[in-house]
Parts: C-alpha cells; structure tokens; sequence
C-alpha cells in the first residue's frame, strides 16, 4: 500500500509550518524526510498518522482518503492502521512487554486468539520472545526501542512511520538498530516514512529522501542523486559534507572565475551561463598534493595553503585555504599545517549551485 501526501499546509495560529508539501511513498519503499530541526517533518508524520489536523491539502493511505481538508475528511488516528515509532520510545511503564505491545490490537476490535497471535509474531520478529513478561524498567534502551518497534508492527499496519527512532541510542547500537529496521520493513514491505535529522541515517537507509527546509521540500532524490546532483546551496550543505567557492561566469565564456583569480571548469548544468553562483567541492572528491604543481592541469587544480588538519583516524580533514576560499579536503596523506599544496579535482566533481538567498542559509 502507498502513501499520498498532496499540498499538505499545517499551521499553529498564524504560523505556517508545513507549507504546500507533496510526495509519494510507494507500497514497500522506505523514504526519509531529512532536515535541519524545526522544518516541519514530524508535524508532516503527525498529519499522516492522524495526530494532527491539516489545515489544507489530502492525504491517502493506499486508496483511502485519510484526510482531505476540502471534502472535511479526516479518519482518526487508530483507524488509520499505522505504526509509528516515536523517539522517547513512548512505551507504558506499568504494562509489560507483550502488554505493551498487544495495546494498539486492544483498541481494534481483535478477538483474544488472533490478539495473542499477532503479539507473537511481533515479539519474535523484532526477537523479544523470551523478555515478553518483564516491564520495561527491566530492559536496556536497544530493548525498549524493540518494544516501541514491535508495537509498531504488529497486526501488519498499512504503513510504518519513525520519528527519530535512534537519537536516544548510543553510536555503535544506532548503526545496528538501523540496519535492523531497515531489514524489518523490508521483510514486511510496507510503505514507510522515517524522519531524522541526520543525513548519514538518512542516506543509508532510505530508497529516496526528501529533503525539507522552512516547511517545504527543497529536493526529493535517491541517496546519489542527492549526494552528487545537489539542486541548491542548502541540499548541498545539509547532505553530506562541501566546501564552496564564489565564481562568476569567465570572460570568453569557458571556465568561472574564483574570488582568488582564477579559472575553474566545473558542472554548470544548474546556470543558465551567466551569473554569480558557488562552485562545490566534496572532500573526497579533491585530490591534495604538496608543492606547487606546474604544468598542471588547467581549469582543473587550484594552489593553496593549509590552515588546519584534523586527524580523524582512516583519513585527515585539511582546511586547505585555495581559489579565495576555505575547502575541506579528506586524504591520507601526512601533510603539516602551513604547506603548499596543490588541489586537483574533475570538472564533473565541482558543480555549480545557486547562492544562499540573503537571510537564509
Ligand atoms: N503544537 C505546536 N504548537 C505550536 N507550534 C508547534 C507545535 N508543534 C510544532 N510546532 C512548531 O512547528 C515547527 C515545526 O515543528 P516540527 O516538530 O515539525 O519540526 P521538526 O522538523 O520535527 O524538528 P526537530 O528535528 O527539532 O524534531 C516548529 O517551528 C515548531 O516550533
Ligand atoms: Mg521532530
């Protein structure tokens, strides 16, 4: 079964938070919606669960409108079989583990048979058989996470949302946890919609994520596309890390010109040819080499100095200062702060995206 978000506004008083958002999730994809705190994703999860009351726009759970505000339809919460795990677990202290996780059966008119079924298989699913009687004061964080997980599944919902499941775990178990969810929804192949801030969680685990700023969505894509085909200054910034570099168009029209002086060649499919725009460079993307290179390639390398290094274990991040700017460069090479240094990268690698509009990022 699908998801159908379409135009989606919610506002608190005169506030608009979620402004006109659209997407699809399809039977059995797993999509993130991704973005800085405060962008409007978990009040788009909450309208999808039926949390929360739209202000405008419709929403389907396969073929059923679950909310329209134009038609005045809006099906409540428990009647919109979904699952939803919330990032404070969000589980009853007083009920034990099965009982916690029978609770959404018990307010769906299940007889006691199929009730204990269902618990079952959602306790063995997320492997929590043999702790089906203890309270959760008895369990560990990862153990109360599966809780909230199989409470979430159980009695098969139609979709499957996650709010910030793994903030409160710690890295190692966030790694693990993910990759278990993700094995999970596939296995059960329901439609399902994650949010998180994290663009690392985001990136790994999702068939597209969407990317959200200020209420509205900025890009939706594949990990990759979103990773290498950025389509402004803010998805490039918040997926993945990049350096910037201010260019303008060179005279002649081949190459942009850097604040430094120089011209690179770059991916300027997003320009219309003319203009100021930023050149972006990922770290791993550029190649550091110590000494001024000559004869190299031009268009294709800049020179520079480093001003910082930070030694982050399988490789170093330089603060390489080059082209008028401060770049990032990742390597593995032994280089000290104060060389000279030659950055080389591909034209395909150093793309063109449209500056920051004033005030926002
Ligand atoms: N019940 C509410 N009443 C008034 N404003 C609210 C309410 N809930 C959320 N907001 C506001 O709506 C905006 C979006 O909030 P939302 O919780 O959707 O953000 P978010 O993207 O999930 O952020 P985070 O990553 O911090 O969880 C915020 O400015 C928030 O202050
Ligand atoms: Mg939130």
């Amino acid at each position: 079964m699908s998801i159908t978000v379409q135009n989606l506004v919610k506002r608190y008083d005169s506030h608009t938070v979620v402004e006109g958002v659209s997407f699809e999730v399809g039977n059995g994809e797993f999509v993130s919606l991704l973005g800085p705190s405060g962008c409007g994703k978990t009040t788009t999860l909450r309208c999808i669960a039926g949390l929360e009351e739209a202000n405008g726009g419709t929403i389907r759970i396969g073929e059923t409108v679950v909310s329209a505000t134009a038609q005045d339809v809006l099906v409540p919460a428990h009647e919109r079989q979904v699952g939803m795990v919330f990032q404070s677990y969000a589980i009853w202290p007083h009920m034990t583990v099965a009982q916690n996780v029978a609770f959404p059966l018990s307010v769906r008119k299940v007889s006691s048979a199929d009730l204990k079924k269902q618990v079952a298989e959602a306790l063995a699913i997320v492997g929590l058989d043999a702790l089906k009687d203890r309270h959760p004061s008895q369990l560990s964080g990862g153990q109360q996470q599966r809780v909230a997980l199989a409470r979430a599944i159980v009695g098969r919902p139609k979709a499957l949302l996650f709010d910030e499941p793994l903030s409160n775990l710690d890295a190692k178990l966030r790694e693990g946890t993910g990759a278990e969810i993700r094995r999970l929804q596939r296995k059960l192949g329901v439609a399902t919609v994650y949010v998180t801030h994290d663009q690392e969680e985001a990136l790994s685990m999702s068939d597209r994520v969407i990317v959200m700023n200020g209420g509205k969505i900025q890009q939706v894509g594949t990990p990759k596309e979103l990773y290498r085909s950025p389509v402004n200054r803010f998805v490039a910034d918040f997926v993945g890390r990049a350096s910037f570099i201010d260019v303008t168009r060179a005279e002649g029209g081949r190459g942009w010109r850097t604040p430094s002086g120089e011209v690179i060649e770059a991916d300027d499919t997003l320009s219309n040819g003319s203009g100021s725009y930023q050149a972006m460079l990922r770290p791993e993307d550029i190649d550091i080499v110590e000494g001024r290179a000559t004869g190299g390639s031009p268009g294709r390398s800049l020179s520079g100095t480093i001003c910082e290094m930070h030694y982050l274990g399988a490789f170093t991040e330089y603060v390489v200062e080059a082209g008028g700017a401060r770049l990032k460069v990742h390597s593995k090479r032994d280089l000290v702060v104060g060389a000279s240094v030659t950055l080389g990268f591909a034209p395909e690698n150093c793309r063109l995206v449209s500056l920051p509009v004033a005030g926002g990022k």
